[in-house]
């Protein structure tokens, strides 16, 4: 891993002068003072500019464009402008189109277009990235390499299916485990030959409901997905490579999407040097949402920092409802992606194209062209705090003592799960934990199943459906050690496989929360049955297990329904540690509560109290710990401080008790003293 090397937070993004001509560029340097930018992502979809031909390539304008923007003192994070094929390579080579889900053969056109087996692609690809690396790479400003942009999609061609093959033969080596491990029996789908096995596609097993792709298979089903991961991976880690060849001490990256489904990012962030991503919150979407997709990708990274690749100064074009960042707002998520590990504060896209589906896209130069427009001055300000806030937050990180396991196998397990509701989502179960955590200001890692776990006081598994290899023994372990383990309904039923894990739910996790699960309950949504844990009422929805005590104790009963008076949260004592089970998705509230209870029976402290709708966080780096303190609501909020400190960005010193204000959307930044 090539750590990056950067002396305060870059600021800038996504610029496009492949765009405009020439004398804009000369203005765009102009500007791009005035807003205190220092780093433009170049490049990134120029392929077809950059090679007109099978054997020709035409650097002049980027040649030009690097010498423009280093003369002008910028870092350039460089892309290799291999997230869209040219037509011509289209045209010439179609094995570098996609065949859709639905089989169908696609012609040129959109972006992140390319068949990740293409044997054209994987020649092109690598080489372009290798070019761009002998020419700029010891121009001295490039910051780190961004190879492609957003991978993504799935591919169902010939070359695919064939690769899948291969894939196939490395992780189970005979066709007789294939059909052991899809349980081929089922449906008269034994395989004799791997040349019979075909894609899971809507030409096979797979077709859509209500928008979510469903499957007779899930074993094929998951077994493509992780293939196509894999695959792009391996287009990322041929570029990567390409490049490391030529430049070894630049920092190789690509710009990952939160919880972006497709894509196992967990496997992902082992190769590339350092996390970066694209922030874009939906409207209406929770309001902690965003912060989880933050903490997902600090977690991928191992706790790292992370680079804030993208987010858009003001709109998006793409989303139902593009609704304008309000005032302040692009500030505040900015400090919010830096409350929750981010070392840059970068965007799409510093000046509006005018033609195409992102010409109404949010830019730092919008179509008038002026400096004075409300996202110009807003954004020049935020420049501005940044150049004045130096290294001080840089590389910072969250000593949490809560982890939340989250693991892409088990993602796409439980969605492609043919029961026991449609309405099943992993995030949601996630998130609902999450929110509480965030309520409480207590610091959360979000991990995968690979991560230590003793560090932490309290670890929740939400929806652990799928335990792999011997993931039970890493619980079981760290229960035993002190450990207390919250798991929830839906957990413990098949191994990495998608096979059932048969004598009873949780399978392999029953001897930890001492409890066997005889049914589940899907409840459609308008029937909730519900609980009293502590003297207060929940509501328990969506799942219900019919569960039975082998060990553990019930603190709490279903009410209603066959199964009124049967347990719906228990807790087992195992070695010196304990295991929580509810047997059911429990709201937020039930979240807080039993965390609230964990928390203080292990010591966990929350970094402050905060009234709802302000955050806090912390980072801590060799030259001290930051708690950012973000009011995410639009009216003014007061806090007190429970310690002393400063605060970064306005220079106010407190001391523990102060109050302080907090505007709509406000920030503090207070250095702990
Ligand atoms: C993504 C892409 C950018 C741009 C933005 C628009 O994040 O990486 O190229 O299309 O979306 O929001
Ligand atoms: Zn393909």
């Amino acid at each position: 891993m090539v750590p990056y090397r950067i002396s305060k937070v870059l600021f800038g993004g996504d610029y496009n002068p492949e765009q405009w001509p020439r004398e804009v560029w000369h203005e765009d340097m102009r500007l791009f003072k005035l807003a205190h930018v220092d780093t433009v992502t170049l490049n990134v979809f120029s392929w077809a500019r950059i090679q007109p031909s099978e054997d020709t390539y035409d650097f002049a304008d980027l040649d030009e464009i690097m010498n423009l923007v280093r003369e002008n003192g910028l870092n350039v994070c460089l892309a290799t402008s291999t997230a869209a094929h040219s037509a011509w390579m289209a045209h010439r080579h179609p094995d570098v189109l996609r065949v859709g889900q639905d089989g169908m053969k696609r012609s040129f056109g959109a972006r992140h277009n390319s068949c990740p087996n293409s044997p054209t692609y994987r020649h092109y690809a690598p080489l372009l990235a290798k070019k761009l690396a002998e020419r700029y790479g010891d121009m001295g400003n490039i910051v780190a390499w961004h190879v492609s942009n957003e991978y993504g999609g799935l591919c169902y061609c010939e070359n695919c299916a064939a690769a899948f093959r291969v894939w196939l033969r490395k992780r189970y080596g005979t066709i007789d485990a294939v059909n052991r491990a899809w349980n081929t029996s089922f449906w008269g789908h034994t395989f004799y030959d791997w040349e019979e096995i075909v894609p899971a596609d809507f030409r096979s097993e797979e077709w859509s409901m209500g928008g979510r792709v469903r499957t007779n298979f899930q074993g094929i089903s998951l077994d493509y997905r992780r293939f196509m991961s894999d695959s792009l991976l391996e287009c990322f880690c041929l570029e990567r490579d390409a490049i490391r060849a030529v430049t070894p001490d630049i920092p190789v990256t690509t710009n990952m999407m939160g919880l972006y489904y497709e894509l196992d990012y967990g496997k992902w962030a082992k190769e590339m040097d350092f996390i970066a991503w694209d922030s874009y919150p939906s409207y209406g979407e929770p309001a902690n949402f965003n912060i989880l997709r933050h903490d997902v990708m600090r977690g991928v990274g191992g706790g790292k920092a992370f680079w804030l690749m993208e987010q858009t100064p003001s709109v998006s074009n793409w989303h139902q409802y593009c609704a304008l960042k309000r005032p302040g707002v692009m500030r505040r998520l900015s400090y919010e992606a830096m409350a929750r590990g981010a070392d840059t504060v970068m965007f799409f896209q510093m000046r509006r194209s005018i033609g195409a589906c992102e010409k109404y896209h949010g830019a730092l130069i919008d179509h008038a062209g002026r400096s004075d427009t409300r996202v110009f001055r807003e954004m020049a300000a935020l420049g501005e705090e940044l150049d004045k806030l130096g290294d001080v937050t840089l590389g910072g990180t969250t000593d949490a003592r809560v982890a939340l396991i989250f693991d892409w196998d088990n993602w796409w397990a439980t969605s492609l799960s043919a029961g026991p509701s449609a309405d099943i989502d992993a995030v949601s179960e996630l998130a609902r934990w999450h929110a509480a955590l965030l309520d409480m200001n207590v610091p959360v890692d979000v991990v995968g199943v690979d991560a230590p776990l003793d560090k932490y006081a309290a670890v929740v598994a939400p929806m652990l459906y799928m335990v792999k290899g011997d993931y039970d023994e890493t619980l079981r372990g760290y229960v035993r050690r002190g450990g207390t383990l919250i798991a929830t309904s839906f957990s413990g039923y098949v191994q990495e496989n998608d096979l059932v894990m048969p004598g009873g739910y949780p399978g392999s996790l029953r001897d930890i929360f001492g409890v066997w699960v005889e049914e589940i309950d899907a409840l459609p949504p308008d029937r909730v049955n519900g609980f009293v844990y502590n003297g207060v009422r929940y509501p328990a929805r969506l799942l219900c297990d019919v569960v039975h005590t082998e060990g553990a104790k019930a603190l709490a009963h279903f009410e209603t329904d066959f199964y009124a008076g049967m347990p719906a949260l228990t807790c087992n004592d195992l070695g010196e540690g304990h295991a929580y089970y509810v047997a059911t998705c429990p709201d937020e509230a039930l979240c807080a509560a039993l965390l609230g209870d964990v928390l203080k029976a292990a010591g966990v402290a929350p970094i402050m109290d905060t009234p709802r709708g302000v955050i806090a966080s912390v980072r801590e780096n060799e030259r001290g710990r930051i708690v950012y303190i973000i009011n995410q609501t639009d009216g003014e909020q007061s806090v007190t401080l429970p310690f002393a400190g400063r605060d970064l960005l306005t220079g106010t010193a407190y001391a523990a008790g102060d109050a302080a204000a907090l505007a709509g959307n406000g920030v503090m930044l207070i250095h702990i003293d």
